[in-house]
């Protein structure tokens, strides 16, 4: 089944910046992919169009059976559901506990407060914070709060995980571990797509891996992973 379809797709920014050029490609449920180039090749643009943070300056998007560029205003929320992102800049609430960062999103869909304390509990255990759920974010470090937002982007089991370099303030092998942690949560259905510039994490944990250069895409191939 098709969850994300790109035709003919081009981004071109304000100042004529072209981020992405003329991407064709459609992604399956249960697919794990890697978004990787360098610096400036659109990785970032991919995940926003995706997201429909961004819209296309040419083309169609297909998202979970929606057009994109047809989406109306009012559904996006509904339509963003369906997503877990991470990305850059995630914000995580300062005046909330770590619990109540998390627990927002299942609030937010109605879930019982039973159902809750027990997804929330679950999936700071994944992520190994379960000791830190009453701190507050400026307590923790850079790479805790990125393990929050992750932790944030999953607790709803969505459809597509999307995430923007999640690793990039984590030591090796704790990155390690959060991959591992998406790599168990692709098994259960969701479809990942993970922009990053580490190689040796793509080399170990395998995947699909579409390579942009300069808007475009160069290459996508699939590795299955292994140990040195
Ligand atoms: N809001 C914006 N306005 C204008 N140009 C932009 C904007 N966002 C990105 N760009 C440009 O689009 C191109 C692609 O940017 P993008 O952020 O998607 O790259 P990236 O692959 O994620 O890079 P990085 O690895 O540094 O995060 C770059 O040339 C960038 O300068
Ligand atoms: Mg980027």
């Amino acid at each position: 089944m098709e969850m994300i379809k790109f035709f003919n797709v081009a981004k071109v920014y304000e100042g004529n910046n072209l981020a992405i050029d003329n991407a064709t490609l459609s992604i399956e449920k249960g697919d794990f992919c890697f978004v990787t180039g360098p610096s400036g090749a659109g990785k970032s643009t991919f995940l926003k169009l995706i997201l429909r943070q961004e819209l296309p300056t040419k083309g169609q998007i297909l998202v979970l059976g929606r057009n994109l560029s047809k989406l109306p205003m009012a559904q996006i929320p509904d339509f963003r559901r369906n997503i877990g992102f991470v990305f850059q800049d995630f914000k995580l609430l300062n005046r909330k506990t770590i619990y109540e960062n998390v627990a927002i999103v299942l609030q937010i869909l109605g879930t019982s407060f039973r159902e809750q304390r027990l997804h929330v509990f679950e999936i700071l255990r994944k992520v190994g914070l379960q000791h830190k759920l009453k701190s507050f974010p400026p307590m923790l470090s850079g790479g805790e709060q990125q393990r929050v937002a992750i932790a944030r982007a999953l607790i709803n089991k969505p459809a597509i995980l999307l995430a923007d370099e999640p690793t990039g303030n984590l030591d090796p092998d704790l990155s390690l571990e959060i991959m591992e942690i998406f790599k168990s949560i692709n098994r259960q259905g969701t479809t990942a797509v993970i922009a990053t510039h580490d190689k040796e994490l793509i080399r170990l944990i395998g995947g699909r891996i579409i390579c942009l250069d300069r808007g475009q895409i160069v290459d996508d191939y699939t590795i299955v992973g292994g140990k040195k």
